[in-house]
């Protein structure tokens, strides 16, 4: 699997994901501000991604001699959804006391970040009920992460197991990354792979032909509501509605456990063009109101279980969580 991003030492070579599946290709990042327009236009997104490429715009920032707290505050400017942003950029504020020190702790950030994903899919493997199709949406997979993926990371490693029949793929509109990320991922891991549109889910889902729901997530509120890509949030209720489980892989990084529910998840809201245009041309009148929140929160009660890297959490998740976090 292509790497969404590889430290260089002088530089970040990063793969420009707004160009796939068409094109593979990457761009040699060499400064804050080239990091923060790689993560507000979107050529690296998914939260750990995020995250990881945050710390690395620290490193660069620092090289270029910028102060630490300017880089951290315009790195925070880029996107306010994904927690695994912000948690990075603390652990960067606490550590780096000098370059060396800040290369350091970034490095760790994505090592420890690719072992998560690789706990996370053995864990999660095994909740994946015998000889089922699984539903999956957005991108949650090698290059939303520092490789292995989260959900996909799951479905991948309870594909290995035999577990899996095949994978049900959202493309998820507006911004495609199920049908553009995640089919790419998937086929060249060579899994059995269905493209289907969001609003067909509700269809093979009734027909019982989907055995369950894995996704990851963006933010985890101290109650298990659980902030992912816009669309999540009506899986999680046909999930409910016909007793189907309803998984969400995501590393600690992601739990935000100093907010009570996910009312206090700020839900970003991208450019009305991402919904207006498809491949440079507008499906719609030009002068249509457009809205675009680009997350949405799926509530705790419709979550079979949360899978981290330490452990898998039920309800109640206020309990598990906090426990989770305490190492207990
Ligand atoms: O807007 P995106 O593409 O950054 O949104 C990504 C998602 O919602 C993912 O599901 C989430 O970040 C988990 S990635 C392992």
């Amino acid at each position: 699997m292509l790497p969404a991003f590889e430290w260089k030492g002088e530089y970040l070579l990063l793969l420009d994901q707004r160009l796939l599946p068409w094109e593979e290709k990457y761009l040699e990042l060499k400064t804050l501000e080239e990091v923060a327009i790689s993560i507000e236009k979107m050529m690296v997104r998914g939260a750990p991604a995020i995250g990881c490429v945050a710390a690395y715009g620290v490193v660069l920032a620092m090289k270029e001699g910028k102060g630490l707290e300017e880089a951290i505050a315009r790195l925070s400017r880029t996107r306010p959804t994904a927690v695994n942003l912000f948690w990075a950029l603390e652990r960067m504020r606490r550590a780096a006391v000098n370059i060396e020190e800040a290369e350091k702790e970034a490095i760790n950030i994505e090592r420890e970040d690719y072992q998560a994903n690789v706990k996370m899919g053995e864990l999660g493997s095994e909740l994946i009920p015998e000889a089922v199709n699984v539903l999956t949406h957005c991108n949650a997979g090698a290059i939303a992460t520092s490789g292995y993926g989260t959900a996909v990371g799951v479905i991948r490693k309870a594909w290995e197991k035999g577990r899996v029949k095949r994978v049900y793929v959202d493309e998820t509109r507006p911004y495609l990354q199920g049908a553009r990320l995640t089919t790419w991922e998937f086929l060249k891991l060579g899994i059995p792979t269905t493209l289907i549109t969001d609003n067909m889910a509700g269809f093979f889902i009734s027909k019982g032909e989907i055995g369950a729901i894995v996704v990851g997530a963006d933010r985890i509120a101290a109650n298990g509501d659980v902030a992912n890509k816009i669309g999540t949030f009506t899986l999680s209720v046909l999930a409910k509605e016909y007793d189907i489980p309803f998984f969400v892989a995501a590393p600690t990084s992601t739990l935000d456990l100093s907010i009570s529910s996910g009312a206090e998840i700020p839900i970003e809201e991208r450019s009305k063009d991402e919904v207006l245009y498809i491949n440079g041309r507008n499906i719609a009148p030009l002068n249509v109101d457009v809205r675009h929140p680009a997350f949405d929160v799926s509530p705790a009660e419709n979550i079979t279980a949360i899978i981290t890297e330490k452990g898998i959490a039920y309800p109640p998740y206020g309990e598990s969580l906090r426990k989770i976090m305490e190492g207990r």
